[in-house]
């Protein structure tokens, strides 16, 4: 589209797309798209061609059909609380943002099936208090809960504090409701643990990333609602030690340990400086912390199983000091501390963040290598390494002196991701664990995937989207 042709076409995509969602379903004004076109962290500043806000599945398909019968790109957003970029448009004032944030209903719940219905705008933290409403417990849990969206949370496949136990957003649908690039609505809403009629497509869809449909709806598992919690901080020398702390927890405690969630000394220093009333759990230095948590469906006493294990923990040399919780007080402090490291990180300064995996029994050697190399760069570099241990996910964030401009934070920004981008792939890990692709690993994705794993997921882009209007720019 050229600079005069530009007008007349946006004039007459916005009036078409008026006719399908209202004027209360678009936003034109510069100042009312800021919002959208910006990203959580700040990184990413796009400018839509205008945001349109569907509310219902039938009027997703008519704005798809539209875009698509005009070539028109469309990125799809949430909560907009993505680390990645994926939901900030590009700067050419071109694409459509379609915003699921007047897709809230909750369609069904049931209880006896353990399942729920609900569009893809729902805001997470209606979905967790829904199942409790039905004594059932949803247990994706995230910093973001409060505004990321269950659209959101199955396109990039988000993981969180209890994937130890009940694993990724995947492993907690059941069924999708989509609205394809042409405008095409597959209606996979299946509420069942069993199905064998053939390839996985809501498998396809999860972890897409906004770049092959719209999830507009999706059949959730619910739980048992855990009644029981026991709560500790534990402080340790080493990431070894560590690991073997979360050996004995899972042998002992099986599918009780819920969390098991690491920090170094400089993230637990970070939350201090940076989180108003945040007070150290541990007296004393200790290199690693790790906030531990069980969990159960009936009211044995897992405070005396976990004061066991921490017990070992000592004696063994594992750990060096522990709390154990002792109310709902003190366990939301210590949680408090957890959930405040990203905030903090964004107060700090400028992090370049790493969201890895790696085998767990690979972690260890993986965070001194890394670490040496990270440090023998430059010691200006702070390392805030913490994350989802019990996993083999790290945050390994590299948070730069202040006062850099933006040239030399984008030569940091290659020289750490190289080094430690360039090491996870040595030990067999992934770039990107929990947070997608986006915009941020688009070009590392070039490197470090398989070349046949690549051709393949180009292969289905193109054969779904084959005007490539969905995401562009994102993720392959
Ligand atoms: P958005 O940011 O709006 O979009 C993310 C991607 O999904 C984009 O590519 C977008 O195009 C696509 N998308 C959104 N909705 C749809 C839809 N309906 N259909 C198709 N595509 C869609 N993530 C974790 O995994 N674990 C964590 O522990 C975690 N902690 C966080 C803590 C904080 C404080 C913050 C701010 C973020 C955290 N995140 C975490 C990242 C983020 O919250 C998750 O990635 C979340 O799943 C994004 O949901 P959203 O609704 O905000 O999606
Ligand atoms: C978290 O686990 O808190 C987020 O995924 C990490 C982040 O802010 O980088
Ligand atoms: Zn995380």
């Amino acid at each position: 589209m050229n600079r005069q042709e530009q007008p007349q076409r946006v004039h007459f995509l916005l009036s078409k797309l008026e006719q399908i969602v209202g004027p209360e379903g678009l936003v034109s004004a510069p100042e009312d798209k800021r919002q959208y076109d910006t990203d959580w962290l700040k990184k990413w500043q796009g400018d839509s061609c205008v945001v349109v806000r569907p509310a219902t599945t039938l009027q997703v398909s008519q704005v798809m059909r539209l875009c698509y019968e005009n070539q028109t790109p469309v990125v799809t957003q949430g909560g907009n609380t993505g680390m990645s970029g994926g939901a900030t448009p590009d700067g050419s004032g071109a694409q459509v943002l379609l915003s699921l944030s007047r897709m809230n209903k909750i369609r069904e719940v049931d209880a006896l099936n353990n399942s729920m219905c609900v569009e893809g705008g729902v805001i997470l933290a209606q979905v967790q208090k829904a199942a409790e409403q039905v004594q059932r417990y949803f247990p994706l849990s995230l910093g973001s809960e409060g505004s990321c969206t269950i659209g959101g949370n199955l396109a990039t496949n988000a993981g969180g504090i209890a994937v130890l136990r009940y694993g990724n957003m995947r492993d907690m649908a059941l069924g999708l409701e989509v609205v394809l690039p042409d405008g095409r609505i597959w209606n996979g809403l299946r509420a069942l643990r069993k199905d064998n009629t053939g390839y996985d497509l809501r498998d396809l869809f999860i972890g897409s990333e906004g770049t092959l449909g719209v999830i507009t709806a999706a059949v959730l598992k619910l739980f048992p609602r855990l009644t029981t919690q026991a709560t500790a901080w534990v402080g340790a020398s080493s990431m070894s030690a560590l690991l073997h702390m979360l050996s004995v927890l899972y042998e002992q405690c099986g599918q009780r340990l819920v969390a098991f969630e690491m920090m170094s000394a400089e993230a637990l220093d970070l939350v201090l400086q940076h989180v108003p009333a945040s007070n150290s759990p541990l007296q004393g230095q200790h290199a690693f912390h790790a906030l531990i948590e069980l969990a159960d469906t009936h009211t044995d006493s897992l405070t005396e199983m976990l004061e066991t294990c921490l017990e070992q923990g000592v004696e063994k040399g594992y750990i060096d000091d522990a709390i154990l919780c002792m109310s709902l007080s003190q366990r939301q402090e210590l949680w408090k501390i957890r959930e405040g490291i990203s905030e903090a990180q964004v107060r700090a300064g400028h992090c370049v963040k790493h969201d890895i995996a790696l085998p767990i029994s690979a972690l260890d050697e993986f965070v001194v290598q890394a670490s040496a190399a990270v440090s023998a760069l430059s010691p200006g570099l702070r390392l805030i390494n913490f994350g989802h241990m019990g996993d083999g996910n790290l945050h390994f964030n590299v948070l730069l002196p202040g006062g850099l401009g933006s040239a030399e934070i984008k030569t940091w920004t290659q020289t750490l991701n190289k080094a430690v981008h360039g090491l996870v792939h040595q030990y067999q890990g992934s770039i990107s664990a929990e947070h997608g692709v986006g915009q941020l690993r688009r070009d590392e994705l070039r490197i470090y995937k398989n070349p046949v794993e690549l051709e393949l997921m180009m292969l289905l882009k193109q054969t779904l989207d084959q005007n490539q209007i969905m995401n562009p720019g994102k993720l392959l």
